[in-house]
């Protein structure tokens, strides 16, 4: 691509998940307010984003699409809006400040912290495992299976098909990718049907085994009648289980990553201990959400382009975390002490702003730091291999050899 000729927003260019930077770098120069191929509009700047995201007058709520713009539509034809989901995430005050309010009972920061002795606990033994092994896969072994055993834990979920649940969400999370194909499509609703019948049946039993968790408490507000629907409650359940493993995932896989490819940055760690700015950096580095949307309920305007009501406006947070206009020279340099770190993206802003923002920092301060400290020396193995989506960019697998 170069300055005079059109670009793009092409994220099925080969190459683009394994390194969609340089892609990111040239539409944020050139064409920061994007009209994609497949009728979405893109936004690329971090003031841009940043606007975007804390307007309250957008909506999250597919009910005010316009689907006619989109080259999805077709995809989607069978699908009834009346039943689309209603977790947190695709839903506008007022429903959204009292769901939200419900929910976030259970994810303030002293409710957090004190799942530190746990964490380090789950991670203390998965590094143990991997210790035994020697080559070991750092995402089979701990990128995955901690975030998913903390959420499965705090929701108070029984024992289950671990892998089962990890084909069927990966399913589901493909739909939030900006191009999806129709095998994609038919894949993801399948999946949906599968994980709401998993969930019903979950929810069913924690009614007649109740505890100390999440989905008491949830079940509990349920039971209010007039707080949360039986609907309502399932998709909440669904986003936090969903939500809860499939980011985090990516952080710990791609953020170790990232160390070992910046051995300066790797031996302060292991010198220093993960600097307070450390998981910050490492968010804004990565993006393991790399987009998020908004629905235009009115016409507007980004960088002098019109942008129609009704349409489907991406926010690209991966591009505006490496945007030098906002972060200066350095805005492609990965330095854990950046003391503006936590100004990053990542999380988005405004109402929808992350509710699991710090726990997932917490599981992976804690993975990152033990890993990193346990093992003297650690070598990648060949290639890692990429999980396909341009959205939850990650890894399926990094295997390293550790001493
Ligand atoms: C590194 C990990 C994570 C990243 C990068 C991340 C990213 C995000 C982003 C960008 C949003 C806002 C989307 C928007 O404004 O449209 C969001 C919302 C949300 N996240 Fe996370 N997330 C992570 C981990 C988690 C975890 C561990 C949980 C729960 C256990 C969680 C639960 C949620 C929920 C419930 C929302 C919806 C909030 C709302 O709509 O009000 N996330 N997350």
């Amino acid at each position: 691509m170069s300055g005079a000729e059109p670009v793009f927003f092409n994220p099925l260019e080969a190459g683009y998940i394994e390194d969609p930077w340089p892609h990111l770098a040239e539409l944020r120069a050139h064409d920061p307010v994007h009209h994609l191929l497949t009728g979405q509009w893109g936004l690329f700047r971090y003031d841009d984003t940043f606007t975007l995201l804390r307007d309250p007058t957008l909506s999250v709520d597919d009910e005010n699409l316009d689907m006619e713009r989109l080259e999805r539509a077709a995809l989607l034809e069978d699908v009834d809006l009346d039943d689309r989901n209603r977790s947190i995430l695709n839903i506008d005050p007022p429903d959204h400040t009292r769901l939200r309010r419900l929910v976030s009972k259970a994810f303030t920061p002293r409710t957090i912290e004190a799942l530190r002795p746990m964490i380090q606990h789950m991670v203390d033994e998965m590094l143990e495992q991997m210790a035994v092994e020697g080559d070991t896969d750092v995402v089979e072994r701990l990128a995955f299976p901690l975030p998913f055993d903390v959420i499965s834990e705090m929701l108070g979920m029984p024992e289950a098909d671990k892998n089962l649940i990890r084909d069927w969400s990966g399913a589901i999370v493909k739909m939030i990718d900006p191009v999806v194909s129709e095998a994609e499509v038919a894949a993801a609703l399948d999946a949906d049907e599968k994980m709401g019948a998993h969930l019903a049946t979950v929810i069913e039993w924690k009614a007649d085994n109740p505890g100390d968790d999440l989905l008491t408490a949830l079940i509990d507000a349920e039971d209010d009648g007039d707080t949360m629907t039986a609907r309502e409650l399932r998709d909440q359940v669904s986003l936090l289980f969903i939500a809860g493993h499939e980011t985090t995932v990516n952080l710990i896989g791609t953020g170790i990553r990232e160390l070992l490819r910046h051995p300066d940055q790797l031996e302060l760690v292991r010198g220093h201990g993960m600097p307070p700015t450390g998981i910050d950096e490492l968010l804004r580095w990565v993006s393991p959400v790399q987009m998020t949307r908004r629905v235009a309920t009115a016409d507007l305007v980004f960088g002098g382009i019109d942008i129609p009501k009704g349409a489907l406006v991406l926010a690209s947070l991966a591009s505006a975390n490496r945007d030098p206009d906002f972060w200066g020279s350095t805005a492609e340099t990965f330095d854990l002490t950046r003391a503006n770190a936590g100004q990053h993206l990542s999380f988005g802003s405004g109402i929808h702003y992350c509710l699991g923002a710090s726990l997932a920092k917490l599981e992976a301060e804690v993975a990152i730091e033990s890993f990193v400290t346990r093992f003297g020396q650690v070598d990648i193995v060949g290639e890692p291999r990429w999980n396909g989506r341009i959205n939850l960019r990650g890894l399926d697998e990094l295997i390293v050899r550790t001493r």
